[in-house]
Parts: structure tokens; sequence; C-alpha cells
């Protein structure tokens, strides 16, 4: 069978990224340019300067992909884009560039969904077993998903307030760490202990999630303690920060493999990459014969190498879309 090589964009946030990938599995060649500097000094993203930077970036990180990856534009077999969900200037711009590439190269146009990436980013590391359920963390989604075949996406929970990875960011700008701040309350997670006063998220029969509790009985600790004059031990709250977010997590996931009757758990977004989320995960399947994978840490945040491995099955179940494919700021990915 001939190769099926997709040249896959993806400006939801903002990252710029592009990618060449095989088959759905095979890495040719990624491009990712991260604005984290920029949006730094302003303690998040900020949409409008995004949107720019994708502008000024884009044409020169296609240029860089094809001569990376030494694969010519007549070679490629289709285009493949996030529309969706994300900052609605940011997706424009690769979704117009999507479809300048495949008017004027005369190639097949994709559309993917931006969670649809996070999930096949597990398939660069292995071929996905079904039936499997999806623990999709990241910066705008906290979500269960269940999937019976590719491309068939069923959603059994979800978040009720805030997605997980914000209320990360929130907690590390009310202690004063620079955005993105979750890498680093997980990296001062480890280095603390659980010894501070902090409730635990909703834990009901639902598969839904709630963090936003949490994170304002975070908030509210720090302005007493600073009122009082008291100090804060980062490294002790980030750790019971952390605790109570991924005991909730990991519980209601492991419930919903036990009565779901499903042996295999992926985990993907951008909080797939926290530790401490990875090792409660790999004690617990492990005890209950759970086929546990995550994607490479290179793959768990914004890229189109994810992009790229989810379009491949889209075009198997024949999902392209014409011209008038326009970028959508909130969209639905599930069948039911
Ligand atoms: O998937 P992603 O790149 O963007 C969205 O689609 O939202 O996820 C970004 C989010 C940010 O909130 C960032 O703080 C969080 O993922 N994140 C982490 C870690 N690495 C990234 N959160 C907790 N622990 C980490 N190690
Ligand atoms: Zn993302």
């Amino acid at each position: 069978m001939k190769d099926i090589l997709i040249l896959a964009i993806e400006s939801s946030c903002d990252e710029t990224s592009m990618s060449i990938v095989k088959n759905g599995n095979c890495e040719i060649a990624t491009v990712i340019l991260s604005q984290i500097d920029i949006h730094k000094n302003f303690g998040g993203v900020v949409p409008e300067i995004a949107s720019r930077k994708h502008i000024e970036n884009i044409t020169i990180i296609l240029e860089e992909l094809l001569n990376k990856s030494q694969v010519a534009m007549e070679d490629i077999t289709a285009v493949a884009v996030t529309y969706g969900p994300g900052l609605i200037g940011s997706l424009l711009i690769g979704v117009q560039a999507a479809k300048t590439i495949s008017l004027v190269m005369k190639k097949p146009l994709i559309p993917v969904h931006h969670i649809a990436g996070h999930i096949y980013a597990n398939n660069l590391e292995k071929r996905l077993s079904f039936p499997l359920l999806a623990l999709v963390v990241s910066g705008g989604h906290t979500e269960l998903v269940y999937m019976a075949e590719d491309y068939s996406f069923t959603k059994i929970g979800g978040t009720l307030d805030d997605a997980v990875g914000e209320c990360y960011d929130k907690v590390a700008k009310v202690l004063q760490i620079s955005y993105p701040g979750g890498p680093e309350v997980d990296r001062l997670a480890h280095l603390g202990k659980d010894n501070y006063n902090l409730p635990y998220p909703l834990d009901d029969k639902s598969y839904n999630f709630s963090f936003s509790g949490l994170k304002s009985a975070v908030i509210n600790l720090v302005h007493n303690e600073k009122q009082k004059g008291n100090e804060i031990n980062t490294a002790d709250l980030c750790a019971t920060f952390q605790n109570r977010v991924v005991s909730v997590l990991v519980k209601k996931t492991m419930r919903a493999l036990q009565e779901k009757q499903v042996n295999n758990l992926i985990v993907a977004g951008g909080v797939s990459a926290n530790k401490g989320l990875r090792e409660k995960l790999i004690l617990e399947c492990q005890k209950q014969n759970i086929n546990l994978s995550f994607p490479k840490l290179i793959y768990c945040t914004d890229n189109a190498t994810m992009i790229g491995a989810a379009a491949y099955y889209a075009y198997q179940k024949g999902i392209v879309s014409d011209l008038k494919l326009t970028a959508k700021a909130t969209d639905n990915l599930y069948n039911n």
C-alpha cells in the first residue's frame, strides 16, 4: 500500500507548529515554535499577540519543515489542520495556511479537532488498542472519553468549571511562578509535603470534575497568610494541591475503567506530562492490569505531529473538507 504522508498544522494557542507524519504513527519531521517567552511577560496568553506571531511565523515554519524533512510538496498526500477549539485569531492563521496549500497544491484538506490530536499523540508511541478510555487533561479540557474504535469519541464525563491545566496555571500565578506554571508546580510538589488543609475536589458518583473550589481555596489561603504576614511554604502548598488534583483524577478514571470494563487507558493533553499523575496512574494500572499509555513528553503539549497522527485516521474515515472550512473557537468532538 502506498504511504500516506500528511502535512499537519497546529496553531490553536501559542505554539505555531507544522509536521509531516507518515501513516499515522511515523514522524518524518516537526517544527514547533513556542511563544511562551513572549506571553510570560503578561502572565498568560494574549490572544491578539498570539495571532500576530502566528502570521509572522507560519511561512517561515513551512519552509523550515520542508528543508528539514526533505519531502517535496508534490509528495504530500493531504494537508491537515486544527480547526478548533482554541483562540479564534490563532486558529484562523493555521486554517488559512492549510486551505491555501490545499488549493494551490490540489491536496485534500483534513479538519482535525484539537482534542482528537492530543488523544492520537499516544498513537505515535504505540498503536491504540480498543476499546479504550482517554483521560484528557490540558489547559482547556478535562474529560474522560470512551473510544470503541478509531475516530469514535464518546464523552463520559468532563469538568464543570475550570480545566485542570488552567487551575495549575492560576495556582502558579498566585505563588508568583511564571506562565505556564504547571511544570514548575509539578516540580515543587515533588520537593514538598502534603500538610496544608485544602479541600478535595468533587468526589461523587459521576465522572465529572470540578477544580475551581480547590483553586479558590489555594488563592484564599495565600492571600490570608500574606495579610497575616506569614510565610508560605510553596513546595508544601504545591504538594498538597497536586495530591488533591491527582487523587480525584485517578480515582474517577480507575472507577470508569472498571465500570465500563475497559482494559486500555491513554492520557492526553499538556497535564499528561505531570509526574505526580504519571506515578499514581502507573501504580494503580499495575494493580489492576490495565494497559496504560502516555505520550512522549514532547507530544504532551501542543504540536502538529499529533494532528498529523489523528488526521490519518480521520482520512481513513473519509473526513475531508472543502475550502469553506472555517475555524471554530468552540466545537464538540463527541458522537453523543
Ligand atoms: O495541551 P496544552 O499544551 O494546551 C491546551 O490544549 O490547553 O496544555 C497546556 C497546559 C498548561 O496549563 C500547562 O500548565 C499544563 O498543560 N502543563 C502541566 C505540566 N506540563 C504542562 N500541568 C501540570 N504538570 C505538568 N508537568
Ligand atoms: Zn492542547
